[in-house]
């Protein structure tokens, strides 16, 4: 099999979810968005058949035909870069070229355990950075590895992250009818405040389980009232109704908050928000921690910004990406 021996640089968008976590679990929809900050991976053949990994300060390096319960690194590093071990591991094997080792540096952006879609978009930045060392560039077959990899970390994930990650764009998502594209009607400015509390989605599922079986009538009038709010939300987003949209986020936020997945934390940084010209805020993803997301108006964004840093909390303002996956 032929292969190139440059340097190749692929990078893939972090997500946000919009609208419907927890309440796409048992069959709801779900409005899900790439946005413009980014995982690039650094992909190079070396010669010397061993995989070295590097990503800030973590770092691996291990023979490529090493088994993987005889991998050997600093802690972090462990976390962080096993994954997309297995992720380079997995695509030697497919490509019957484990007599080549790969030298991969990953540059991130997203904050890691926030709920801002990190696993998912290393795993289809090193996909796309290996794909692309083979010469191979289909974005669906890249989606399709980097959802099986991504299992790796969560199980029983719904591949919607590495679906936003690979193609861009805002997606809506409806269990039983699968991906489909939004177009929004005009620019949205997001802020994204992260509590730096690192949440763990399968045990805030599991909690969330517990909740339904314990108090299922509530938890069918939440779920009710999560859809029709998801619907409301996306005829803003086409429309380009930025007020309808922010109070939707708040909507949707209090309607988690009564699932019992804020957090006080997360509570504190929504208020903020509001209190300082927000749209319309809410928690992002598992919570219990992790991110929370607020619509900013366009035009006054910066000085929004610059009141609400004033807080607690670590701050950034984003934008939708359509890109998605970029090839080096
Ligand atoms: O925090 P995240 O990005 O892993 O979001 C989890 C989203 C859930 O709806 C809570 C779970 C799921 O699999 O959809």
């Amino acid at each position: 099999m032929n292969y190139r021996t440059n340097k190749v640089v692929s990078s893939a968008p972090a997500k946000v979810i919009l609208f419907g976590e927890h309440f796409v679990v048992y069959s709801n929809p779900a409005i899900v968005a790439a946005i413009n900050k980014r995982i690039s991976v650094q992909a190079q053949v070396n010669d010397k058949s061993r995989i070295n990994i590097k990503s800030g300060e973590n770092s691996l390096s291990v023979p490529v035909i090493s088994k993987e319960e005889l991998i050997t690194a600093n802690d972090n590093s462990l976390l962080f870069l096993h994954p997309i071990f297995k992720c380079v591991k997995h695509i030697l094997s497919e490509k019957d070229l484990l007599s080549v080792g790969i030298n991969l540096d990953i540059d991130s952006q997203i904050p890691y355990g926030e709920g801002l879609g990190s696993s998912a978009a290393s795993c289809v930045s090193t996909v796309a950075a290996l794909y692309s060392l083979f010469s191979n560039r289909d974005r669906n077959l890249i989606y399709e590895t980097a959802r099986i990899m991504e299992q790796n970390i969560h199980t029983n994930s719904s591949g919607i992250d590495c679906y936003v990650s690979t193609f861009g764009g805002i997606v809506n998502f409806e269990p039983n009818k699968g991906f489909s594209n939004i177009r929004p009607k005009k620019k949205f400015t997001l802020l994204v405040g992260t509590t730096g509390v690192k949440h763990s989605t399968g045990e805030v599922v599991s909690e969330v389980r517990q909740f339904r079986q314990r108090n299922s009538s509530i938890f069918k009038d939440l779920s009710i009232k999560a859809h029709v709010v998801c619907k409301r939300a996306m005829n803003s987003i086409y429309e380009g109704n930025e007020m309808e949209l922010g109070n939707m986020l708040t909507e949707n936020h209090k309607l988690l908050s009564r699932l019992g997945v804020s957090h006080p934390k997360i509570e504190k940084l929504i208020e903020n928000c509001l209190d300082n010209g927000a749209l319309g805020a809410k928690l992002t993803g598992a919570g219990k921690g992790g991110a929370i997301i607020a619509l900013i108006p366009n035009d006054i964004s910066k000085e929004i910004l610059t009141r609400i840093s004033r807080g607690s909390g670590k701050w950034m303002l984003v934008e939708f990406d359509y890109d998605g996956v970029v090839f080096g």
